[in-house]
């Protein structure tokens, strides 16, 4: 498939960037397992990148050492062009279970991190209103996260997440515990979230659907060690409705671009036992 990319430099500087990421891990044996092989990629201020790939193709790996909660093996994550060696506040993670502060009023879950930070001043109320209107979970504001569905404790977190003002957030896989129907809105969620505030989303799915709809980029992985497979560019408005056929086109040639992988990483997933039991002796 053609590349579809913007050159980088009408992106900007990057504001996140993966240099030269290698990720070795030890396989139960002992053996070295490389997740991630020489990945290169730079993602500025303002853009949409999902992160496409199976199973196992290292996208939870490359979040998290994007998001400077990992350190990879080889090479480094650069945020605003200097290491990147511990989380900053600037780029918060969303994981697919939202971990809500059980004891919490939603309200207050959203306030946590401006309250503990002492940033909590005057606007800040008036601010948090904003966020939760933003989210729909304005009437829900004084309900615990165990009287919200799946839906609105996700939003509790993303706009927990935003509270903070960060520069980025980093998503892994948020809505894929959640039914098809609750999905396709938290993808009109999010991807209406960026329209309006354009934060930085960085988003890791395995729906080729999800990525077309939501990304203004895709990047794929893919492969064994894994790396980027393609690089596309996914801000056409064509590519957000699903019944176009650029939608569809674009969706087949991505289904090729990941299926010759799939297999291959299936069966490294099953354990070792389990392959050496089928195998005739
Ligand atoms: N802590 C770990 N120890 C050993 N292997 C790991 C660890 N984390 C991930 N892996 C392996 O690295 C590969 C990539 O994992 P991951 O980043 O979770 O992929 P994805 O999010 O795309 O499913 C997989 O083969 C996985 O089994
Ligand atoms: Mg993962």
């Amino acid at each position: 498939m053609a590349r579809m990319t913007f050159p980088v430099n009408e992106r900007g500087p990057p504001l996140v960037e993966a240099s030269r990421v290698t990720v070795a891990y030890e396989g139960s044996k002992g053996e070295q397992i490389v997740a991630l092989d020489g990945i290169d990629l730079k993602i500025a201020a303002g853009e949409f990148v999902c992160l496409l790939g199976p199973s196992g193709s290292g996208k939870t790996t490359l979040l998290k050492i994007l998001g400077g909660f990992q350190l990879p093996s080889l090479g480094g994550a650069l945020y605003r062009g200097k290491q990147l060696a511990a989380p900053t506040s600037q780029l918060v993670m969303i994981f697919q279970e939202p971990n809500l502060f059980p004891w919490l009023t939603v309200e207050r879950n959203v306030a946590f991190g401006p309250r503990m930070s002492g940033r909590y001043r005057a606007g800040t109320a008036a601010r948090i209103d904003d966020l939760l209107m933003t989210v729909g979970l304005h009437e829900a504001r004084a309900r615990y996260p165990h009287q919200l569905s799946g839906g609105m404790r996700q939003r509790t977190a993303i706009a927990r997440a935003l509270a903070t003002e960060p520069e980025a957030l980093l998503l892994d896989e948020p809505f894929s515990a959640l039914d098809v129907a609750l999905r396709r809105r938290m993808q009109r969620f999010v991807r209406s979230l960026w329209e309006t505030r354009r934060t930085t989303m960085v988003m890791v799915t395995h729906s080729i659907e999800e990525a077309l709809l939501c990304a203004e980029r895709i990047v794929v992985l893919g492969g064994r060690p894994s790396r980027i497979v393609e690089d596309l560019d996914a801000s056409s408005p064509a590519l957000k409705d699903r019944y176009s056929p650029a939608f569809a086109d674009t969706q087949r040639k991505l289904e090729a671009l990941i299926d010759p992988f799939e297999d291959d990483i299936g069966d490294a997933q099953e354990p070792a036992g389990a392959v050496a039991r089928a195998m005739p002796r």
